[in-house]
């Protein structure tokens, strides 16, 4: 299990040299099983354009058909960039409903953004 580094520049080198390699870095712990839910949020922050890769290690073991999913992003300018797109790639038989883009520095006071977005998009 590699951890990534706590500088912020060795980690987008990092970053960038998984996404060129198309890695998956291995998780400490996955689902298993969404069985039981048909609407699925994929939250994340934006690395290089689309999801650290190890997103991508999570999403392909589970098993989406007839599925919903929903692209959440934190960003510093790139707004949801190619989160759909990811979705949609890496999400085996699920539709891909409308997404959010969060500014990352404004996370922690955007609660009434995102619960704005939720009760529209998931009802
Ligand atoms: C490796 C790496 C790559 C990043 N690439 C982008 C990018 O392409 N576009 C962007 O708007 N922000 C980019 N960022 C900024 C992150 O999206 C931002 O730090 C994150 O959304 C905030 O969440 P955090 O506090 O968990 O880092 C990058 C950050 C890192 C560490």
């Amino acid at each position: 299990m590699k951890e990534y580094a706590a500088d912020y520049y060795e980690c987008i080198e990092d970053a960038k040299a998984e996404l060129r390699s198309n890695a998956r870095p291995e998780l400490k712990k996955y689902l298993t099983d969404i069985s039981q839910y048909d609407n699925i949020v994929v939250a994340g922050p934006c690395w290089w354009g689309t999801y650290p890769m190890a997103v991508f290690s999570q999403l392909e073991k589970l098993d989406f058909t007839g599925k919903k999913v929903f692209p959440v992003m934190t960003h510093e300018g790139s707004g949801q960039a190619g989160s759909a797109a990811a979705l949609k790639k890496h999400c085996k038989g699920a539709a891909v409903g409308n997404g959010l883009a969060v500014h990352g520095a404004d996370a922690a006071k955007s609660e009434r953004t995102v619960a704005g977005w939720a009760k529209k998009e998931l009802g």
